[in-house]
């Protein structure tokens, strides 16, 4: 399985901030808001990285990843002309997904839960042997602001609509998905909606006609945010900053992350955290290096 982290869009639901910087790389606490998914795609052991990126910031993300390698993994870059909206990007990925499946993940969306990991690879492999869609539910007080599942009394899905006026449960699709190889030829058969976008609810949608939709709910121990918004992008670092304070454990430490995957070594971990000598991140990473054999 490969990834695609969708870090492209205007953020205009977070102006003037993200008037001249892009959304994805405006701190959510103490490091970059796409470290977050990045983390996840990591602890999933995926090692193929696509950043689907706007023309003018693709130059900032090469600074902060460059290829990859520093973490030992492959990160490409492919260009998002416009915010045409998330099935596009599974679309200008094409190449780069050829005939594998894929988790597919929105750059400002931050997750938080004990065995997270353990649904994510649960959906992975159920998706890389059976095919279809998998994604997820999260029960919100604003459904009308994401896409929307409903299910029937047993519990199976029966709708899932985009920004719904009147939303038929409060169940909203969070952004991750994993998809098999048919993802893209979907993709390209989805029609703008209202907005005009390429909506990713329309791929969930052909999946469900399909019969080939799984919708796992992620209950009471999950934290999700969507931080596209000035409220949400400020709980979310709240979120991170009480976790963090509390615990002294890092969420969404990439070089953490790399290093006990055995994806570089203590020398390598020492690189990466000497620049960030001031920073409690860079003491962080520099006492993960020395404390253990
Ligand atoms: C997008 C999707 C929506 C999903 C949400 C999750 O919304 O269209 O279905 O629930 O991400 O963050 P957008 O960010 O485009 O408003």
């Amino acid at each position: 399985m490969k990834a695609i982290i969708l870090a492209g869009g205007s953020g205009t639901r977070l102006y003037p901030v993200t008037l001249t910087v892009n959304k994805h790389l405006l701190p959510i606490y103490n490091k970059p808001m796409i470290y977050y998914p990045l983390s996840l795609v990591m602890l999933l052991g995926i090692k193929d990285v696509l950043f689907v990126v706007n023309p003018a910031d693709r130059s900032s993300f090469e600074k902060l990843f460059g290829d990859g390698s520093k973490l030992g993994i492959n990160i490409k870059y492919q260009i998002q002309e416009k915010p045409n909206g998330l099935a596009e990007g599974l679309i200008l990925a094409e190449d780069f997904i050829g005939d594998d499946s894929v988790c597919y993940i929105l750059g400002d969306n931050i997750f938080f839960g004990h065995d997270l990991i353990k649904i994510m690879e649960e959906a992975k492999k159920d998706v890389e042997k059976d095919g279809g869609a998998y994604v997820f539910g999260y029960s919100v007080r604003d459904p009308e602001r994401f896409g929307v599942v409903e299910f029937d009394k047993n519990g199976n899905v029966i709708s899932i609509e985009e920004k719904p006026k009147n939303p038929k449960s409060n169940y909203a699709v969070v952004g991750m998905y994993f998809y098999d190889d048919e993802a893209v030829e979907i993709a390209k058969r989805v029609k703008p909606s209202d907005r005009g976008e390429l909506e990713i609810t329309s791929v969930n949608g052909e999946y469900l006609r399909r019969g080939k939709l799984k919708v796992k709910l992620l209950g009471r121990g999950f934290a999700w945010f969507d931080a596209g918004t000035h409220e949400s992008f400020l709980e979310a670092g709240e979120f991170v900053a009480t976790i963090e304070k509390k615990t002294g454990l890092m969420i969404g430490c990439i070089e953490e992350i790399a290093y006990r995957n055995g994806w570089i070594d203590r020398e390598q971990l020492l690189e990466l955290a000497k620049p960030l000598a001031k920073t409690d991140y860079g003491k962080y990473l520099m006492e993960l290096a020395e404390g253990e054999d």
